[in-house]
């Protein structure tokens, strides 16, 4: 579907947007390998989220998604179940990289499978850690998917140090972890989104400027009660929109407050943002509020490559705040968004071109100056949901409409967001 973006004066109410996804997927995951019935309740219910339940499902696990709250009877240690055909994880890198590191640990083999995008995406980053403690998985040959996983009874405990920030990484390691008696250690220099080891309970040791996370059998999931806080990921859009626009303000409710998640907000405030959190609380470890957003004049400041990991899915959107803000936009130390659900620097840089903004690309970011002259062509969504709404808020900036194609790819993460777009509008 091409997106035509209509023109927005200004933004005012109050958004309850759908639950985190990160935080989701770990629920959905941790639920089904408990023994017993789990809920889940403000679970994301986006085509990520359905590849995850559907892949456990396929593992023998009873995933009831047909009210409000999702109800899992999860399968315990040992009670997965060989699935009939190859799992399928649809677009979804956290889907991938979380559950090999479970079904490395299972008595039975199961291969991988995704759609053209996942199906490019480096998979090694996972599977050399796991071949480490002992598991036997296959690639292609360049390292992506489809992956088999075959069963191996040797699996042993290990210290890795991660190379890359990757909370996805890092999480595979540690829920193949939780199926041995001994502890595994992971070791990272960067802060990468903590989800897996507060929801898990694991112990993690600060020392200066990096950190160890364990995990052994003692740290089996049980059955949970969770409660997802609402996408911080998802409300930075509305958030970019409500900053730009005059005379507008905006509450998000329940959001994910997790200090590994702010960096946008931090940023942002930096900037000149006028950002209050409020109503602070917390559930399963997990810290949420509300948010309340005011139209700000945003300078850009230099953006100190530490925070890069904490700010990694909200660059695209940050960069229309850039844009906006007074003089030049640059972002370097961002190599990873080369591995995304698109190249997402190359992907910003050529819309950003075909806008008239004027764009120098480096390997690991890109710096914009100048305005957007032109919008007669077609901007690509690269199918990325994140690109995809990252240039529908541009273009609800300006008179003349944008046009985006395959607009459809922001199911992925939040299939209403144009209805919660309507709603705020005025
Ligand atoms: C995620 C980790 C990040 C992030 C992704 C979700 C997670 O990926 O970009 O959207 O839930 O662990 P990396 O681990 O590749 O940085």
């Amino acid at each position: 579907m091409i997106y035509k973006s209509e023109r927005i004066n200004r933004v005012k109410g109050v958004l309850n947007l759908p639950g985190d996804k990160s935080i989701s997927h770990r629920s959905v995951m941790f639920a089904a390998m408990a023994e017993g019935e789990s809920l889940v309740k403000n679970c994301l219910r986006s085509e990520d989220l359905i590849s995850t339940m559907n892949c456990f499902r396929s593992l023998g696990c009873d995933i009831d998604s047909s009210d409000e709250t999702i109800k899992i009877v999860g399968k315990g240690l040992s009670g997965f179940t060989k699935p009939a055909k190859p799992l399928d994880c649809g677009n979804s890198g956290t889907t991938s990289r979380l559950i090999t590191g479970v079904l490395a640990a299972q008595n039975f083999e199961t291969t991988l499978i995704g759609d053209k995008s996942l199906s490019m995406r480096p998979m090694l980053r996972v599977v050399n850690p796991l071949k480490e403690m002992g598991a036997l998985i296959s690639t292609t040959e360049s390292g992506t998917l489809p992956l088999t996983i075959y069963p191996v009874d040797n699996l042993k405990a290990i210290e890795y140090t991660l190379p890359v920030a990757s909370a996805q990484v890092k999480s595979a390691i540690l829920l193949s972890g939780l199926h041995l008696n001994e502890r595994s250690c992971v070791i990272e220099n960067e802060r990468t989104r903590n989800h897996t080891e507060k929801m898990l309970g694991l112990d993690v040791e600060e020392y200066e400027g990096y950190r160890k996370i364990y995990s052994s059998v003692d740290n089996y999931p049980e059955p949970n009660n969770y409660l997802v806080p609402s996408d911080i990921s998802s409300a930075s859009f509305f958030i970019v929109l409500t900053l730009l626009l005059p005379d507008s303000e905006l509450q998000i409710k329940n959001v994910s407050l997790n200090p590994t998640r702010t960096g946008l907000i931090k940023l942002l405030k930096q900037m000149g943002a006028s950002i209050e959190t409020l109503n602070h609380n917390e559930s399963s470890g997990e810290e949420y509020g509300d948010l309340l957003v005011k139209s700000s004049k945003l300078k850009n400041v230099e953006i100190d490559p530490a925070i890069i990991a904490n700010i990694i899915d909200e660059i695209p959107i940050l960069s229309v705040a850039g844009l906006f803000a007074d003089g030049p936009f640059a972002i370097k130390g961002a190599g990873e968004l080369r591995h995304k659900e698109s190249d997402r620097i190359n992907a910003l840089c050529e819309n950003y071109k075909l806008l008239g903004v004027s764009v120098s690309e480096f390997n690991d970011g890109f710096c914009l100056d100048g305005k957007v002259s032109n919008q007669e062509h077609l901007l690509d969504s690269y199918g990325d949901h994140r690109i995809a709404m990252t240039f529908g808020i541009l273009g609800a900036l300006f008179d003349e409409s944008t046009q985006i194609n395959n607009f459809e790819c922001l199911s992925i993460s939040n299939p209403d967001f144009l209805n919660q777009l309507k709603s705020i509008a005025h």
